[in-house]
């Protein structure tokens, strides 16, 4: 039988590059998107945490709200607990850090890339596995630690070459919509329900948004209204003021259209946008007050804030800006074995300059000269190198530069000794 398994829908595969094919994921991009986030994230000075990718379920029955939860991969393990793969990190972090915070001196500025899970529709820019730059402040109250996460946002996405001309970030607060909210007279527990409309207003037909909020007792006018004609609240202004210091003022928006549709989200929430309009959002996060004190059953009150980017949206949106670089394997060295009777000198060479790290590719079985030299160029590899004998039996080491074809004596070997450097 033919072996015909396919992976997963929602889940990728991530190929070196070339990848085979322009819609088969590339190993390589992923791997310089981590490298940008990871250096941006520690010019702010934030360290890197993990945690287990797999939770108990009751962390995200907590207080992620139902939307996630609805989404989540969970099962019955061998020993008969509720757990769950992660969907976001922002529990796990919770966790984590009300177990330990005492230990750090706050602010604690920490950052993570978790690969997350989620059952999803599938739809562009939306898989079942993703990974997702978190970084998050946790422990400081103010409107200064809000800025510093939302510019560390745009750096992030900076730090990729994209501009004010290819992102925003809209900036929101739930306080005000708490406020609305209130004047509304609603009842509390309808206020999780209220904040999904609100933030499916622009993916959802405005009949259905219209309907939904008449079964709250909400005019549909008065939310447009209220999102079109609010001023900024103080804190906001504070924030935004903050970014104008930065000279990152030109990447944020004030729009009261941005809620979030997690249930712990608490003051300023916020998300990132492509400006063009084509990709679903590519960042989100906010304010989340009261996330440690529930989670620690009221040990731990510490006030946090972060975000969250994923790796799916930003590839694609970097792939139609064509900012991804060409990714070659970063070959330095190819070592030539033209005479097999050098195999085992030609290993120690290899083996002595991989331990000077560089990176040294050769032919691990018997081959034509011309084979390897094509190879060598395939791989773009910056010099070739290869042993001669001479006549009196002594080894010297040639390094030939491909582009120049120029081969000088790189070292004198004497057969049988250590190598030794020129
Ligand atoms: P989120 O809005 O659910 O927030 O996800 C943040 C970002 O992750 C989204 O803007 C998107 O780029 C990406 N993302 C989410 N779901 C998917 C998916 N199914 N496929 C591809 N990409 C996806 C959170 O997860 C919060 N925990 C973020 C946070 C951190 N808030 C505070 N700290």
């Amino acid at each position: 039988m033919a072996f015909d398994m396919e992976r997963l829908p929602g889940f990728r595969d991530f190929y070196p590059e070339p990848a085979p094919h322009p819609d088969l994921w590339s190993a390589d991009a992923r791997q310089f998107v981590f490298e940008r986030w990871r250096a941006t994230a520690r010019r702010y000075g934030f360290r890197e945490y993990d945690g287990p990718p797999l939770e108990p379920l009751e962390l995200y029955t907590l207080k992620s709200g139902e939307e996630i939860v609805g989404q989540l991969y969970n099962f019955i393990d061998k020993g008969g607990r509720s757990v769950a793969l992660r969907p976001e990190m922002t529990p796990t972090l919770a966790r984590m850090a009300a177990a330990h915070e005492r230990n750090y001196k706050k602010p604690l500025k920490w950052f993570a890339i978790p690969q997350l899970f989620r059952y999803e529709r599938q739809q562009k820019g939306r898989l079942r596995e993703h990974f997702q730059f978190n970084a998050d402040i946790l422990g400081e109250a103010g409107p200064a630690a809000d800025a510093e996460l939302i510019a560390l946002l745009i750096d992030a996405l900076k730090a990729f070459g994209l501009t004010q001309e290819d992102f925003e970030v809209r900036v929101s607060s739930r306080d005000v919509w708490r406020e609305f909210f209130t004047m509304s007279n609603l009842d509390e527990s309808k206020s999780y329900e209220f904040f999904q409309i609100i933030d499916k207003l622009d993916r959802q037909e405005d009949s259905l948004s219209a309907t939904k909020l008449a079964a709250l007792n909400i005019s549909y006018e008065e939310v447009l209204r209220f999102i079109d004609t609010s001023a900024p609240t103080q804190q906001i202004s504070l924030i935004t003021e903050n970014l104008a210091a930065r000279d990152l003022r030109k990447f944020v928006r004030v729009d009261y259209g941005v809620i979030r549709g997690l249930a712990y989200y608490t003051g300023t929430v916020f998300e990132a946008f492509d400006l063009k309009g084509k990709f679903r959002a590519i960042a989100g996060g906010g304010r989340y007050d009261n996330l440690l004190d529930l989670i620690s059953g009221g040990k731990v009150d510490l006030p946090a804030l972060g975000f969250g980017m994923g790796d799916v949206v930003l590839l694609e949106l970097l792939k139609a800006r064509g900012l991804l670089p060409k990714f070659d394997g970063p070959i330095e060295f190819f070592y030539l074995i033209e005479d097999e009777t050098l195999r085992a000198e030609s290993l120690r060479r290899v083996q002595y300059w991989r331990d000077q790290g560089h990176a040294v590719e050769y032919p691990l079985t018997p081959a034509k000269p011309d084979k390897q030299f094509k190879r060598a160029q395939e791989l773009k590899a910056r010099f070739i190198l290869r042993l001669e004998r001479a006549a009196g039996g002594q080894l010297t080491e040639k390094r030939k530069d491909p582009a120049s074809r120029v081969e000088e004596v790189a070292v004198i070997l004497t057969a049988g000794r250590d190598s030794v450097e020129p």
